[in-house]
C-alpha cells in the first residue's frame, strides 16, 4: 500500500502525538504516523441519521482509506463539542470536520483548529461566518422544496379546500432550517397570497427538539379550534411529535404531515398514512464525499471543488459539494429500501410486514 509513504508526506510539519485512542473508542486505523480525522456529530435527538446513518458511512470511508479516525458525538452541549475538537486536535487531528451545534460556537471551534494548522470541513451545516475549508450537504432549499410541493400534492390529494397550513420549523440557530423553511415558503407564501391556502400558526422548534415540537403543536391546534388542514413539519422527527398529537385527537391521517430524513419511523409512519411524504438524503453519499475531501486533506493535499456558496454573513465563497435530495412518498418508499439506506428487516416488522407488502416490499 501506498499509505504508508502518503502519511509521511501529509504529517509533514504538522505535529502528530501518536493515535491515543479518545471518547467513545471510535479510534480506528493503522496507528503510529497516519493523519487522523475527528468528526464531531451535533446529537442523537434531534435526528435518528447521525448515530444511524452518518458515523456508520464516514468510519466506513475512513476505514476503506485507512485512515485512523475519531468520530464522536457532542450530544447537543456546546461546552463539551469544543473540548471534544480540543482533544482530538491534542491527540493528532490534522483534520476536524464538524456538524455545529449553531454559527458562533461552531465558528469558535474552526477559528482555533485553523489557528493550529488543521484542516476544516463543515458537514451538512454551514457555519455562518466559519473558516471551513469545504462545506458538504445536499442543496437544503430543494429539501425544503420538496416538502412544500409534497404538502401541496397531498393536499390536493385530499381534496382540501382552502386548507390551514401550519408550519414547524427546524431550530432557529441551524443554517439548514433558513434554507428548508426558504423552499418551503417559496411555494406556500403564493398560495397563501392568493388566498387558495390559510396561513396558520409558524413556529421554529429550538434544537430541533423532538418533545418540545409536541407542546408547540398542542398549542397551534388548540389556538386554531383544531382547524389545521396540513403539517409542514421540517423533519421526521417533528413530524412524528405532530403525528404523535393528531393520533390523541383521531386527526392522523386525515391532516398530511411532511417530514425529512427517511428514517425508519418516517417511513413507517408514511407506510400507516399517517404521515404524507419525506426527503430522502442519501447519507451514504454525503459521507463519502465528505470523507474523500478530508482524506485528500489530511494527505496534504488540496481538492479541486468548482461549486460555492456564498456565506450570507461573511461574504466569503466557500468550495461546496452540495447533493441532491428525493421525495418519497408511499409509492416509492421502496426506492430507500433499494437504495440500502433502510432494511426491509426493521421497515417491515411486526404490523408493517403487510404494509410493505402492499407497496412491493417483499
Ligand atoms: C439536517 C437534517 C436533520 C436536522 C436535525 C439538519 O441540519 O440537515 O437532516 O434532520 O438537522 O438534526
Amino acid at each position: 500500500m501506498r499509505r504508508g509513504i502518503l502519511s509521511l508526506t501529509a504529517v509533514g510539519l504538522l505535529t502528530v502525538g501518536g493515535v491515543a485512542a479518545c471518547g467513545d473508542g471510535e479510534d480506528t486505523g493503522p496507528g503510529g504516523a497516519t493523519p487522523k480525522i475527528g468528526v464531531i456529530l451535533p446529537d442523537s435527538a434531534s435526528s435518528a441519521r447521525w448515530e444511524t446513518a452518518d458515523r456508520k458511512f464516514l468510519a466506513a470511508a475512513f476505514d476503506a482509506a485507512g485512515i485512523a479516525h475519531d468520530i464522536q458525538n457532542a450530544q447537543g452541549d456546546k461546552a463539551a463539542f469544543q473540548t471534544i475538537a480540543d482533544q482530538m486536535i491534542t491527540n493528532g487531528a490534522t483534520v476536524l470536520m464538524i456538524v455545529n451545534l449553531d454559527s458562533g460556537t461552531g465558528k469558535a471551534v474552526l477559528d482555533k483548529a485553523k489557528s493550529q494548522g488543521v484542516a476544516t470541513i463543515d458537514y451538512d451545516r454551514l457555519t455562518l461566518g466559519g473558516s471551513a475549508q469545504y462545506y458538504v450537504s445536499f442543496d437544503n432549499e430543494v429539501v425544503g422544496k420538496q416538502q412544500g410541493e409534497g404538502l401541496v400534492k397531498c393536499l390536493a390529494d385530499k381534496g382540501a379546500q382552502n386548507p390551514v397550513v401550519a408550519e414547524l420549523n427546524g431550530s432557529p440557530t441551524d443554517n439548514n432550517a433558513t434554507l428548508f423553511k426558504n423552499g418551503y415558503d417559496s411555494v406556500l407564501d403564493p398560495k397563501y397570497a392568493s388566498k387558495e391556502y390559510t396561513k396558520g400558526p409558524d413556529q421554529s422548534v429550538p434544537e430541533w427538539n423532538n418533545t418540545q415540537a409536541g407542546t408547540i403543536f398542542e398549542q397551534m391546534l388548540t389556538s386554531t379550534g383544531g382547524k389545521i388542514d396540513g403539517v409542514l413539519a421540517a423533519n421526521d422527527g417533528l413530524g412524528n411529535a405532530v403525528i404523535s398529537v393528531l393520533k390523541k385527537n383521531n386527526l392522523n391521517g386525515k391532516v398530511p404531515v411532511t417530514g425529512q430524513d427517511a428514517t425508519v419511523q418516517g417511513l413507517q409512519n408514511i407506510l400507516a398514512g399517517d404521515q404524507c411524504m419525506t426527503v430522502y438524503k442519501a447519507i451514504k453519499q454525503e459521507a463519502d464525499a465528505a470523507a474523500e475531501l478530508a482524506i485528500a486533506l489530511a494527505k496534504g493535499e488540496t481538492s479541486n471543488v468548482e461549486t460555492t456558496v456564498k456565506d450570507p454573513e461573511s461574504g466569503r465563497d466557500v468550495p461546496s459539494v452540495l447533493l441532491t435530495p428525493k421525495a418519497i412518498f408511499k409509492e416509492n418508499v421502496k426506492d430507500v429500501v433499494d437504495d440500502g439506506y433502510v432494511t426491509q428487516a426493521e421497515l417491515c416488522a411486526g404490523e408493517f410486514a403487510a404494509r410493505c407488502a402492499e407497496v412491493g416490499i417483499s
